[in-house]
């Protein structure tokens, strides 16, 4: 159920296919486009029509069910084989959040195990697991929003809503929560650079939901801090490894350090979807690394000689640097040393 302070939804199944709002549009134009096929699908995630890690995950869902829907129709007998392509075509959109390789391989379970028409079978399963990811994140909001209790401010970094999840959000959907209850104080968004999702995307989403933000450039974070504006960072997470160590959007292992250097705890909220329990430590995280023209556009357009960028888009916050995991299923106070075995 919506209401007044949750009104996004960027991913919606209807007619046989998967709509998705183009998040590059934002917050100029809002447009949803219409996907039939498991390219169309990896193609959004790859370009970030769809982004945020839980979204990736359910929309690589809904991927796997047009893959089914035509290899079934092709083949009868073959269909198991020939869909092997279309995950790999899935699995390659981008590299970071686990999200995405837990939906593929859970998917994989299921239609290795189904008898008959396999499509309604999937549909019913990424109908679910889109429903529980919105009340999870409910459960997280609310989780969150009771450690916080009445600060006088909060910060977020990326975007880790509505947008970015299949609803509500996790440290957006924590923020969320904790407006509702008249808790968190003022909200203070960052820009992100270079793809601007705190700009473009969550003051856009914050607005939509009327509630209010305030909007500071990356490098005003340690500022902000040392204001005594802030008494918690929250944010979302793309992969944690089973000791804590967080992978989120560039710029949150800099908000972290910055965060302990002040006295501002540091939450990141997460459904255990996001957990990725093969991995000890953050060491092992595939960071990806995206076209060095997200840092040049627009001032060098072609490049050029002598000119170059480097764009990682994610790095790795160390759990001791961290004070709080929310899940769905527990928060894990400093996860350091015990890691999060507590929630498996
Ligand atoms: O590159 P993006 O926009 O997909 O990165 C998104 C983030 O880093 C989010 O913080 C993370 O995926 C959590 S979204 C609930």
């Amino acid at each position: 159920m919506m209401s007044e302070h949750d009104t996004v939804r960027a991913m919606q199944w209807r007619d046989d296919a998967l709509y998705l709002l183009d998040q590059r549009k934002l917050p100029e134009r809002v447009g949803y486009e219409r996907f039939e096929t498991a390219e169309g699908v990896a193609e959004a995630i790859r370009s970030m029509r769809v982004r945020g890690a839980p979204a990736i995950g359910i929309a690589a869902a809904y991927g796997v069910v047009l893959a089914v829907r035509r290899r079934y129709q092709e083949n009868l007998q073959q269909w198991r084989t020939l869909i092997e392509q279309d995950l790999q075509t899935l699995a390659a959109s981008r590299p970071t959040a686990v999200n995405l390789f837990w939906a593929l391989e859970r998917m994989r379970a299921h239609f290795q195990a189904v008898n008959g028409d396999p499509v309604p079978q999937l549909l019913q399963l990424a109908l679910q697991w889109h429903e529980d990811d919105i009340a999870a994140n409910r459960r997280m909001g609310e989780s969150g929003a009771r450690l916080i209790g009445g600060s006088k401010g909060l910060l977020t970094h990326c975007n880790a809503g509505s947008l970015a999840t299949g609803g509500y959000g996790t440290a957006l959907g924590v923020i969320r929560s904790a407006y509702c209850r008249r808790g968190g104080g003022k909200i203070f968004a960052t820009e992100t650079r270079p793809w601007l999702q705190g700009a473009r995307l969550t003051l856009w989403e914050l607005q939509q939901d009327k509630i209010p933000a305030t909007l500071i450039a990356d490098s005003a974070a340690g500022w902000l801090m040392r204001s005594g504006a802030v008494q918690w960072v929250v944010v979302g997470a793309d992969r944690i490894a089973a000791n804590g160590d967080t992978a989120n959007k560039i710029g949150t292992y800099a908000l972290a350090l910055l965060a302990r250097r002040h006295g501002v705890k540091m939450m990141v909220v997460a459904p255990t979807s996001t957990i990725d329990w093969q991995i000890d430590t953050g060491e092992a995280i595939e960071i990806e690394e995206r076209s060095p023209n997200e840092l040049l556009m627009p001032y060098y357009q072609d490049g050029g000689e002598g000119i170059d960028a480097w764009n990682p888009v994610f790095d790795v916050t160390p759990s001791e640097l961290i004070d709080a995991i929310v899940t769905e299923k527990g928060v894990v106070m400093n996860p350091e040393p015990q890691g999060l075995s507590m929630v498996k």
